[in-house]
This record gives structure tokens, sequence and C-alpha cells, in this order.
């Protein structure tokens, strides 16, 4: 018999500088939902990172724009906000769109709109660092005497066409958090800036419930990072936690919601850090897979000092 943890935190590695406080949440006897948020808040908030909250690299127009989404594993209420410019926490702002709306997404303007209604502030989110990287790219794809704002969809499929050779962290950063608490209940948090000069508007996976998070008490959750197009297309997390539903260990879940992926006739998907996956099954285990062979994890309990680096599970892409 597997046994059943309780107090438990499991992300993404860069969700590591989220841990402390989801812990000491959890300590408090607060729920999973309050950490797995305080966790992604802290992500969203660190300047280094390059691809959550603050510090992401901007859209083609130099436009940083948020996705993020949170789910519930007691009731399977969920959350989500898509393009959020101008708001630095969009995981919040997913949150009370759940606690108070009918809806589950709302996106771009009217999402704006609900979080500066919700007594949200605003703040510049373009830093000096992500604004440089996106003069780099933009300035040294396209050689013109002419301004190159002037056909925008142009330079953006040029970029499209070499993303290849961008840096994958630029592009996919985003950051996931599942937490079990001492009640048991599970939750879980997503949150991007999304792929770095993206065309303007475009949602990836982690706003989209059962694409790049899912959680359900029940059976477990998961949630992803990578090319989230492809988690859109497989309903990846939402597939993991189907396959537990269905029996499967969670290292199986895990390796089946990937192989799913091989079904995928997709040109943008060679790169080994195309597809990430965490999950946690409903007994609190974790574990998580990746395309890439080098990929990690980290995890911690209540009753551990700090967090703990694993190995992900590794599933090619190809076979
Ligand atoms: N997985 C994040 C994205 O595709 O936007």
């Amino acid at each position: 018999m597997p046994k059943e943890i309780r107090g438990i935190v499991v992300g993404s590695r860069n969700a590591a500088v989220g841990f402390p406080r989801a812990i000491e949440i959890l300590r408090g006897g607060g729920s999973a939902l309050e950490a797995a948020i305080a966790a992604v808040k802290a992500v969203e908030d660190d300047l280094c990172d390059q691809g959550v909250g603050t510090g992401g690299i901007p859209n083609i127009l130099g436009e940083v724009e948020l996705d993020a989404s949170v789910m519930d594993g007691r009731t399977l209420a969920a959350g989500a906000v898509g393009a959020l410019k101008h708001y630095p926490h969009p995981i919040e702002v997913a949150r009370r769109i759940m606690e108070c709306t009918p809806h589950v997404m709302l996106v771009g303007e009217g999402a704006e709109l609900f979080a500066r209604t919700h007594g949200f502030q605003p703040a510049n989110l373009l830093t000096p660092e992500a604004e440089a990287i996106w003069r780099a790219v933009i300035h040294g794809e396209r050689r013109t005497e002419h301004n190159v704002y002037e056909d925008r969809y142009q330079l953006y499929m040029s970029v499209v066409q070499r993303w290849r050779e961008l840096l994958h962290r630029e592009l996919f950063g985003t950051t996931n958090v599942i937490v079990r608490d001492l009640a048991g209940n599970i939750a879980c948090a997503v949150s991007t800036s999304g792929w770095g000069f993206k065309w303007p508007g475009r949602l990836g996976d982690s706003p989209i419930i059962g694409a790049g998070n899912y959680a359900d008490n029940r059976y477990g959750a998961a949630a992803c990072t990578g090319r989230g197009e492809m988690a859109i297309r497989c309903a990846t997390a939402h597939s993991v936690v189907m396959y537990l539903r269905f029996g499967f260990t969670l290292e199986d879940a895990l390796r089946q919601a990937m192989l799913d992926l091989r079904a995928l006739d997709d040109p943008y998907a060679e790169a080994d850090t195309v597809m990430n996956i965490v999950a946690m099954d409903r007994d609190g285990n974790v574990s998580a897979a990746s395309t890439s062979p080098e990929a990690t994890y980290v995890v911690q309990t209540i009753d551990m000092e700090t967090y703990e680096e694993r190995p992900r599970l590794h599933v090619p892409l190809r076979e």
C-alpha cells in the first residue's frame, strides 16, 4: 500500500522560490488552495524568472501578457485568466474569478476590467532585462531600413520560424504548484507569461482547465509546462488525472499522458523541452515527467527543512 502524505508541495523547478511561504501556510493549518496560490505569487514576483509574472518576455508587440489558473480539488471549482496585461498577480485574479463570478475564465480587456473593479493594483510588468531580450530578438531578426513595427505579422512569423534557436526558458517558462494540505485536500495553481514573442492574445495551456491544470481530490492532480498548444490538443493535465481514475499508478499515468503526445503532428515539437508534467495522486504521492532527459522538479513536505530536487521520468517525444 502506498503511504498517504499530507502537507506536501510539488512543482516545477522554478516554483521552489515559493515553497517557504507555502510550507509556512501548511504548517499553520492553511488550505492547499491558499498555499498553492502563495507559492505561485512568489514566482510571479521573482524578477529573475522571465517566464512568469513581472519580468516575463513580452509578446511580439513588446507587451507582457499573463495567463494563470487555479483549481480546487475539493469541489472542482476553477478560475482562469488569459492575456492579462498590467496586473502582476494573475493567479490572484484567477482565484477571484473562481470565487466571485459564475464564470471560469476571463481574458484580455474583460479580465483587466475585472481586476480593476476588484481593486487589484496595476504595475509595469516589463523589466529592462526582458525588454532588452525582446529588442535583441526583434531587431536582430529583421535588419531593414523600415520600422520593424510596420509588418508585425511577418515579423512574428519570422520569429516563429526560428523559434528553436531561441532560449526555451524564454519561450516556455511557466510555473506549476500542486499542494495537499493537512486535511487531505488538493489544489493546483499555474502561472505563465506564455510563449515569448507570441502573437497578442495567444493562450497556451496554463489558463485552460484540463490542458495545463487539473485537480480532483478523488484521483489526484497534474499540471504542465512546455509547449501549451500540445497540452491543449491532448488535454494533458486531465489525461493524467483520468488515467489515475482508471487505476494507473502515478508513473504509468504520467507516462501514458506523455505518450499520447506522440500522436500529434506538430512541426514545432522537436525540442527536448517540449513537455513537462508534475503530478500528485490522491494520497499525496508525487512524480513528474519530461521529454527532456535532464529535467527536474521540486518537492517539500512540512517535515522537511527545505525542498528536494528530483529527476523527472524521461519520456522522449519520439520512439
Ligand atoms: N505552457 C505555457 C504556454 O504554452 O504558454
